[in-house]
């Protein structure tokens, strides 16, 4: 199932050289670019009793990191498999309701915390670390296999309310009432997540990306305490363990405080959503950071003269400088395939001025 798609000898990766010095074209890959837009991925997770299983299925997790990359020949694949693979390992079992996203048994209390393994037990994610291996031997040369882990805050926002919430209130409300166990969760979550990127880089990724996507709504001291601290701890012992790896972090819609990680040796990369102020991550962030995004996936739905419009503007707003070629979130389901190609052309027919 997972067959080769390498081409011979061509060892130049446009996604790395961007981090180095500037590429030859503005490299591109979309987040959640294997996904439910592609027919050959509704086929494939048909086979799957559910959404973990297929996670945890070596074979068809590789073919579906894959798909993406033979139909379209993006600049770097990324790795199949979730988040909340973490919480389920800690003894937080997760499933997917069709349509409605993840549900676990929410940890109501300090108390539901001792639930929780207190070390969580990496080697168990065995399956997605045979997945890397697997997708590693049959990528082309030329394409970067990026890694990932959810951020400590985003997972918790998860384990506390026992799904997707629209502002996150449990997790918020749990953290203020119960600071110290809320740390304690935190933490574990910190430490599992660099035990876990950690083994993905010794299974082959070359960049791992770190989504804190329900960040957003935290005031700045809580954002400090909660994601930068975390994320930073987490960046900090990758990049000692490992620092040739390319470390990026999406800090989602949280404006100029995306700022705080731009003086930072440890993240080589930021990740910035749709409503981010392009003209600010020009001159703030990629003066020392390579900036990905942060085209809207609404437009690419759309497709037409708005999308044309929008990449024009990216491109023209971000594409002098060190620029990664991205949405500004997930593709969405109802994309059609034909929007993503035409998506690639005008990207790559974009001429960099010299
Ligand atoms: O292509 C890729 O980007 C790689 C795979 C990937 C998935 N999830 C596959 C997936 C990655 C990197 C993720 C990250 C992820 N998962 C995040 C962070 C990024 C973001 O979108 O904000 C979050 C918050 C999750 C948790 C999660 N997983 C939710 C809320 C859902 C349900 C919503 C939905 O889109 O259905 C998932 C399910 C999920 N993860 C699917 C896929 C392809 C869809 C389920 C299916 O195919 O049956």
């Amino acid at each position: 199932m997972t067959q080769s798609i390498k081409t011979a000898g061509q060892k130049y990766k446009p996604f790395l050289a961007e981090f180095d010095a500037r590429g030859r074209t503005a490299p591109i890959w979309l987040m959640r670019q294997a996904g439910r837009y592609l027919p050959e991925y509704r086929e494939l997770r048909g086979k799957s009793p559910s959404f973990m299983d297929f996670c945890f299925n070596p074979k068809a997790a590789a073919e579906a990191t894959l798909q993406p990359i033979r139909r379209f020949g993006f600049d770097a694949a990324i790795l199949f498999s979730d988040i909340l693979v973490i919480p389920e390992i800690m003894g937080q079992p997760v499933t997917f309701e069709t349509g409605e996203g993840p549900r676990m048994q929410p940890l109501e209390t300090p108390a539901d915390l001792s639930r929780l393994s207190a070390a969580p037990a990496v080697a168990k994610l065995a399956p997605v670390f045979e997945t890397i291996e697997r997708v590693r031997a049959a990528l082309p040369d030329e394409t970067t296999l990026i890694g990932f882990c959810g951020a400590p805050w985003t997972v918790a926002t998860y384990m506390i309310a026992g799904r997707g919430t629209p502002d996150q209130r449990p997790s918020r409300l749990f953290a203020y009432r119960w600071e110290t166990e809320f740390r304690k969760l935190i933490d574990l979550l910190t430490r599992a997540s660099i035990e876990y990127l950690s083994a993905q880089i010794t299974s082959g990724v070359e960049a791992v990306q770190i989504f804190d996507s329900w960040v957003g709504v935290l005031p700045e001291a809580e954002f400090e305490k909660w994601s930068v601290q975390p994320v930073l701890e987490i960046s900090r012992e990758i990049r000692k363990r490992h620092p040739d790896v390319k470390i990026i972090v999406f800090p989602r819609a949280v404006g100029s405080l995306a700022g705080r990680f731009s003086s930072e040796d440890s993240i080589d990369a930021i990740g910035i959503d749709t409503s981010a102020d392009l003209g600010w991550s020009a001159n703030v962030l990629q003066a020392g950071k390579v900036v990905q995004g942060n085209l809207d996936p609404l437009v690419l739905l759309t497709g037409g003269r708005a999308l044309e419009e929008q990449v024009a503007n990216i491109l023209q707003k971000l594409g002098n400088k060190r620029h990664i070629f991205n949405l500004g979130h997930g593709i969405l389901p109802e994309t059609p395939v034909e929007h993503v190609e035409k998506l690639l052309k005008l990207v790559r027919q974009w001429e960099r001025p010299s």
